[in-house]
C-alpha cells in the first residue's frame, strides 16, 4: 500500500460546547474552547471525542467564554475577552489574533493539521523575524529558530553539546514576532518533535507526535511573564521548597557507609564550610535494592540524629527498577498488588539495571502511585530522611530501549510505553512527592527528578543530569536552566563541577561561584573519578570556595523571595533575558544567552574559567552596578568587564531591593538577626516583595508567613517597608539598609516593627 497524507478538511458542522465549539470536519473532529481570556485549547483528533486525558494538567475543564463574534463569508470568528480566532471552515484552518487584530499564530495555509498514519503534525506560518523560546532542557541557542527537536525521555550520560534528546519533555515554546508574543503547549506525550523552521522552507514551522491526538493550547498573554503564567496555570506552580534543600548539597557517586557520610559532614563544620545536605547515591542500598539499606549503615536512625546535631539533612537516591528476589519485600509486595509494567501477556516486564533483573512500577496507576509513595515511611522518613531523588526514571536500562509494547494501566485507561515513556518521570516523581508528602506529616520532602514532562514543578525539582567536566558543559548547563525555567520548571540545577571527568580546580571554583546563582546548588561526581569535596583543591581555592559558599547564605532571603513569586505566578528564579528584554534582540544573541536575572533585579553573567576579561550585556535603559565593587554601568551597552576566578560578573539594576543575611553555616542558624536591605540608588521608584515562612511546613497555605512589600522612592529619599502580610513571625528582630550609588554606605540597624516602617536614606 502506498501510504499518502490524510488532511483535516472541511468543517460540516459546529456545536456549542463547554467553553467554546465542536466542529465536525470531514475527516475529524475539532473543539476550540478557553480555559480564560488569553488561554485558548484547540483539539484535533481523527476519531469523536470520548474522553479527554492529561498527565500535565490537573483540572481540564474549559472554564473560560469563546464567544461566536461574527461570521466572514464561510469563516467563524469567535473570541474571548483579550483574543480573537478566526477559522476558515474550507478547508479548516485557525488563527489567533490579539484584540487589536494583531496576528499572533495562524495555521499554514496549504498544510494545517495532518496525519500521516498515526504520526499527527500541526504546520503554522513563520513570520520573518519570528524567534523561539523553550522546550524545557534543550541543546542549542536559546533561540530555537532553524532547529529540530525531538521528545523521548532518554538517559544520555556524558551528552555532547548539541545532543536531542536529553532527558526531558516540555512541548511548550513561546513565539516572538513584530510587537507580539504567544505561546503553544502540545500536550501529547508520544515521542514528539518540533521544527522552527529547520526544514527547507523559510515560511513555515511545524510540531506533531508519533500518535495521539492534535491537543495543544495557545497562550495570548501580552508578555512572556503572562504567557508563564497562563502555562504554570494550567500545568501547575512549584510549592514552597524546604528551606534545608537550598544551602549547599554535598553529593557523590561513591559514599558507601555511615561513617563516610558523618565524616564529610563533620569535615564542613571543623573547615566552617557552610552547608545543608549531604547526598547519599545507590551505595546506600542492600545490592541496590530500593527501599532497603545495605549493613554499611548499622545505625541509620543514629547517623540521621548525629546528622541533625551537626545542622544537615539526608537526601537518599531512588530508582524505578525493583529487583526480581524471592522475599524482598518490594517485589513480593508489587507482585500481588499487581503494581508492575507488563508484557502483553500480562507477565510483568523485566529490564536490567543496578540491582540485575527488574520489574518496573506502573506509575500511571493510582494504586501504585499510593504504594510507591507509602514505601518511602519505614526505611527513610521514620528515620528522619526528607529527601528523594528520583534518577533513571526516562525509565533507564543503561541506555538500551525499552520496548514500546510494555504495557501500563488497566482496562480502558491500557496503553503503552509508546505513549506513557515521556510522561514516566513525571509520575514517578509525582507518586514520590504525594506520598512523602503524607508520609512526613504536613512537612515538606524534597524531591529531584532526571527525567520530566510538564508539570513537574508541582511535584519536584530537576537536575540536567549526567553533565561533564568542561567550561562548555558548564556554559551549556545555563542555557539549559535558562530554557527549563522560561519553560515553567523554577527549581533546577546542574551537577556543579560536571559530573563525568575531573574539573580542575579553576573549573571548580569558577562553577561554583555560578550554582550560588542556581535554585539547587549540589556538587556531584561519579564514581570512577576523583573525589570533590569543596576542601580537596588546595589551601587557596577552599578559601575562594568558602567565600562562595557563605554568600550562597548571605543570599538566601533573596532566593527564597525568588520562590514565593515563582509558587504565586510561575516566573522563574533564573530568568533569561528575553523575559524581560523581550523586543531586544541582543537578549537572542549567542554571545549573551548564558546570562540570566537571578530573581528581581540581580544580572549573572557566566563566563568560562580560563577567562578573565568577558563580554557581558546589559539591557535596558536604566543603570546597573557590579555586585562586588559598585562600579556603575550605562544599560543598554555591552562591555569587557574582568572576570577573575574570585569575581564572577554580577550585576544589580539600578533602584533594586536585594534583602540578605549574615553568614549562616547552614539554613537552621538564625544568624546574627539583622536583615539586610541591599538598596541601589536609581531614579525610578521600585518595590520588592519579601518573604518568609517557617521553610518547612505547609502553613504558608493558611497564612501563616511574613510578607511585606518594600518600596524604594527616590524622589523623596526614602524605602518604605508595608506593614506586614501573613501571621508568621520573621527571624531578624533589626533592619539595616546597605546603600550602594548613595553618600552613606549604611543606615544602621533598627528595630524591624511589623507595622509601616520609613526609613530616610
Ligand atoms: C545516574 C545519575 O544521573 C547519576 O547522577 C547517579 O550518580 C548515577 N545514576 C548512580 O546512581
Amino acid at each position: 500500500m502506498n501510504r499518502l497524507s490524510e488532511q483535516a478538511g472541511n468543517v460540516t458542522k459546529e456545536t456549542a460546547i463547554q467553553g467554546g465549539v465542536e466542529l465536525n470536519l470531514t475527516n475529524c473532529f475539532a473543539r476550540i474552547t478557553a480555559y480564560n481570556a488569553t488561554t485558548l485549547r484547540v483539539r484535533v483528533s481523527k476519531t469523536a471525542f470520548s474522553s479527554d486525558h492529561s498527565f500535565a494538567i490537573d483540572n481540564l475543564n474549559a472554564s473560560g467564554k469563546l464567544q461566536v463574534a461574527k461570521q466572514e463569508g464561510t469563516d467563524k470568528i469567535y473570541q474571548t475577552d483579550s483574543l480573537i480566532v478566526k477559522v476558515k471552515t474550507h478547508p479548516f484552518r485557525v488563527s489567533v489574533y490579539n484584540r487589536n487584530n494583531e496576528l499572533l499564530c495562524a495555521d499554514e495555509s496549504d498544510l494545517g493539521v495532518s496525519w500521516f498514519g498515526n504520526q499527527v503534525s500541526c504546520y503554522k506560518q513563520l513570520h520573518a523575524d519570528e524567534k523561539f523560546l523553550g522546550l524545557g532542557e534543550k541543546t542549542g541557542n536559546i533561540n530555537r529558530r532553524g532547529s529540530f527537536y525531538q521528545n523521548w525521555n532518554s538517559d544520555v550520560p556524558a551528552y555532547a553539546s548539541n545532543a536531542d534528546p536529553l532527558y526531558a519533555t516540555i512541548p511548550f515554546f513561546i513565539g516572538i514576532h513584530d510587537s507580539v508574543t504567544y505561546g503553544i503547549f502540545f500536550d501529547n506525550t508520544h515521542k514528539s518533535y518540533f521544527n522552527f523552521g529547520g526544514g527547507a522552507d523559510e515560511e513555515l514551522f511545524h510540531f506533531g507526535a508519533d500518535d495521539g491526538e492534535m491537543n495543544y493550547y495557545v497562550f495570548g498573554g501580552s508578555t512572556v511573564a503572562k504567557i508563564i503564567k497562563d502555562y504554570t496555570n494550567l500545568t501547575g506552580r512549584t510549592p514552597m521548597p524546604p528551606l534545608w534543600s537550598l544551602g549547599f548539597q554535598q553529593s557523590r557517586w561513591g559514599y558507601d557507609n555511615q561513617e563516610q557520610l558523618l565524616s564529610i559532614a563533620k569535615t564542613f563544620r571543623e573547615k566552617k564550610l557552610p552547608a545543608d545536605v549531604i547526598v547519599s547515591d545507590i551505595n546506600y542500598m542492600d545490592n541496590y535494592k530500593v527501599f532497603t539499606w545495605s549493613n554499611k549503615y548499622p545505625d541509620v536512625k543514629g547517623m540521621l540524629v548525629q546528622m541533625k546535631q551537626l545542622g544537615f539533612d539526608i537526601v537518599t537516591i531512588i530508582d524505578p527498577g525493583i529487583k526480581v528476589e524471592k522475599g524482598y519485600k518490594a517485589y513480593e509486595d508489587g507482585l500481588i498488588g499487581n503494581h508492575f509494567a507488563k508484557y502483553p501477556s500480562g507477565k510483568p516486564y523485566i529490564g536490567h539495571v543496578w540491582p540485575g533483573r527488574c520489574h518496573f512500577p506502573d506509575f500511571t496507576k493510582e494504586s501504585t502511585r499510593l504504594w510507591w509513595g507509602a514505601n518511602f515511611k519505614q526505611p527513610y522518613i521514620d528515620n528522619g530522611v526528607k529527601g528523594f531523588w528520583n534518577d533513571m526514571n526516562e525509565p533507564a536500562a543503561w541506555g538500551r530501549e525499552f520496548p514500546n509494547l510494555i504495557e501500563f494501566g488497566e482496562g480502558k485507561e491500557r496503553q503503552t510505553l509508546f505513549s506513557v515513556k515521556n510522561a514516566y518521570g513525571l509520575l514517578m516523581a509525582k507518586a514520590t512527592y504525594e506520598g512523602t508528602k503524607l508520609g512526613m506529616n504536613g512537612h515538606r520532602p524534597f524531591v529531584l527528578t532526571r527525567a520530566s514532562y510538564s508539570g513537574i514543578q508541582k511535584y519536584s525539582a530537576q537536575w540536567t543530569g549526567d553533565n561533564a567536566s568542561t567550561d562548555d558543559h558548564m556554559l551549556l548547563g545555563f542555557r539549559l536552566l535558562n530554557s527549563m525555567g522560561l519553560s515553567g520548571i523554577p527549581y533546577i540545577g546542574m551537577d556543579i563541577g560536571g559530573f563525568i571527568g575531573n574539573p580542575s580546580p579553576e573549573l571548580f571554583v569558577r562553577w561554583l561561584s555560578l550554582g550560588v546563582y542556581t535554585p539547587l546548588f549540589r556538587n556531584h561526581t561519579c564514581i570512577n573519578y576523583n573525589y570533590r569535596e569543596p576542601w580537596l583543591f588546595g589551601e587557596s581555592n577552599t578559601i575562594k570556595i568558602k567565600a562562595i559558599l557563605e554568600h550562597r547564605y548571605q543570599l538566601l532571603p533573596h532566593l527564597y523571595s525568588a520562590f514565593y513569586q515563582a509558587h504565586k505566578t510561575g516566573l522563574p528564579i533564573n530568568r533569561m533575558l528575553p523575559i524581560d528584554y523581550t523586543f531586544d534582540d541582543n537578549a537572542y544573541d549567542p554571545k549573551y544567552q548564558h546570562q540570566f536575572l537571578f530573581g528581581d533585579g540581580m544580572m549573572v553573567c557566566p563566563v568560562a574559567s580560563s577567562q578573565s576579561i568577558t563580554e557581558v550585556y546589559l539591557p535596558g535603559t536604566t543603570d546597573w552596578y557590579r555586585l562586588s565593587n559598585d562600579k556603575v554601568y550605562a544599560g543598554g551597552s555591552n562591555y569587557f568587564v574582568e572576570s577573575p576566578l574570585e569575581d564572577v560578573p554580577v550585576f544589580v539594576k539600578s533602584g533594586a531591593i536585594v534583602p540578605m543575611q549574615s553568614i549562616v553555616q547552614n539554613t537552621k542558624e538564625t544568624g546574627d538577626g539583622i536583615l539586610y536591605l541591599h538598596v541601589y540608588k536609581g531614579s525610578l521608584q521600585n518595590s520588592y516583595t519579601y518573604y518568609e515562612d517557617d521553610g518547612e511546613t505547609y502553613n504558608y497555605e493558611k497564612a501563616v508567613f511574613y510578607k511585606r512589600l518594600i518600596v524604594y522612592n527616590p524622589l523623596k529619599g526614602i524605602v518604605t517597608l508595608k506593614a506586614k502580610e501573613g501571621s508568621y513571625s520573621s527571624k531578624f528582630q533589626k533592619i539595616k539598609l546597605v546603600l550602594h550609588g548613595f553618600d552613606k554606605k549604611e543606615i544602621v540597624s533598627q528595630d524591624l516593627f511589623d507595622s509601616e516602617m520609613n526609613i530616610k536614606l
